[in-house]
């Protein structure tokens, strides 16, 4: 296969990117831990027709690690917040999508009852929410993003109003991405460069969404548009690094790629914490630093989320 792009790679041997990898590379590759590996099957090989039906999830072993970890009495209230979510986060999406409108009243609705249900039962509603089948994908991650940035900034310690924003901002992060083409969005696997670029420009385009409400908090902006800037510089739009990126945004970024990692989809062998936790350790100059221990000591360590 050509490969086109590697993200989250500890440094390697820049000859793979930008050519036709050999048996040897691809041992390479898995070993630097890389996110995501971008492919360019105009010029190299595709993956195999059915190479995504392979190692995908098993239900049942899905529901019975959820009850080794979670009362019944737990899942029950977790499905039942999330359920009540989903009203409010549907129109938030069908809004952005068919009007590229930002409904705020939707949005505060839902990160309400996120706000109460993460109280007391954040880990069950956080890990009810990783199995994401078909047409429910965007609306879990925005949902578990948010419940995620809800918990993450009580555990730092943050004002209640400030953790309001955080899980406003989880909730909205990737709304930019609604008024992309639909075929790009729901295309499983493999993606061009090309569409790579598109995909891209949510960031900016969220920000122009939730930016159209007069007086809408910075810390909501700052998480539209920053949230895949990266510690060294290396991320996008606009390569900040460092403390220049807003804190918000920098919390974001941890979230979305640990919901990211370990979410369950039907064709995809799902990370466990572990592993998710490794990776994102590993990706050196990915994330914040502190932040991220701060992440595996008050989120992971203390077994707030499993
Ligand atoms: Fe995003």
């Amino acid at each position: 296969m050509y490969i086109e792009e590697l993200e989250g790679a500890e440094p390697l041997p820049s000859f793979i990117v930008g050519s036709i990898v050999s048996p040897s590379d691809v041992e390479r590759m898995l070993s630097s831990r890389a996110i995501s590996v971008v492919i360019d099957t105009q010029k190299g090989l595709d993956v195999e027709r059915d190479a995504r039906e392979q190692g995908g999830v098993d239900l049942a072993s899905f529901a019975s690690g959820l009850r080794s970890k979670f009362s019944d009495k737990q899942i029950r209230l977790a499905r039942v917040a999330i359920q009540e979510t989903r009203p409010s986060v549907r129109d938030l999406l069908s809004a952005a999508r068919e009007r590229g409108a930002f409904h705020l009243d939707a949005a505060g609705t839902a990160v309400e009852r996120v706000m109460s249900e993460a109280m007391t039962n954040a880990g069950a509603m956080i890990a009810v929410a990783k199995l994401k089948e078909k047409d429910e994908g965007t609306f879990l991650h925005s949902l578990a993003v948010s419940a995620l940035m809800i918990t993450f900034g009580r555990n730092l310690g943050l004002s209640e109003e400030a953790v309001r924003l955080l899980g406003l901002g989880g909730l909205v992060h990737d709304l930019g991405k609604m008024v992309l083409p639909t075929d790009l969005l729901r295309k499983p696997g493999k993606l061009t460069a090309e569409e790579v670029d598109v995909i891209r420009t949510h960031p900016a385009r969220g920000h122009d969404l939730v930016k159209q409400i007069e007086d809408m908090p910075q810390a909501v902006l700052d998480i539209c548009l920053y949230h895949h800037e990266k510690f060294d510089g290396t991320g996008y739009p606009h390569g900040l690094a460092g403390s220049a990126i807003p804190r918000v945004a920098r919390i974001t970024a941890i979230c979305d790629v640990y919901d990211a990692l370990t979410t369950v989809r039907p064709y995809k062998r799902a990370w466990s914490q572990a592993e998710a936790i490794e990776t994102m350790s590993h990706s050196h100059g990915h994330f914040d630093p502190e932040l991220l221990k701060a992440f595996i000591s008050k989120m992971v360590i203390n077994g707030t989320i499993h």
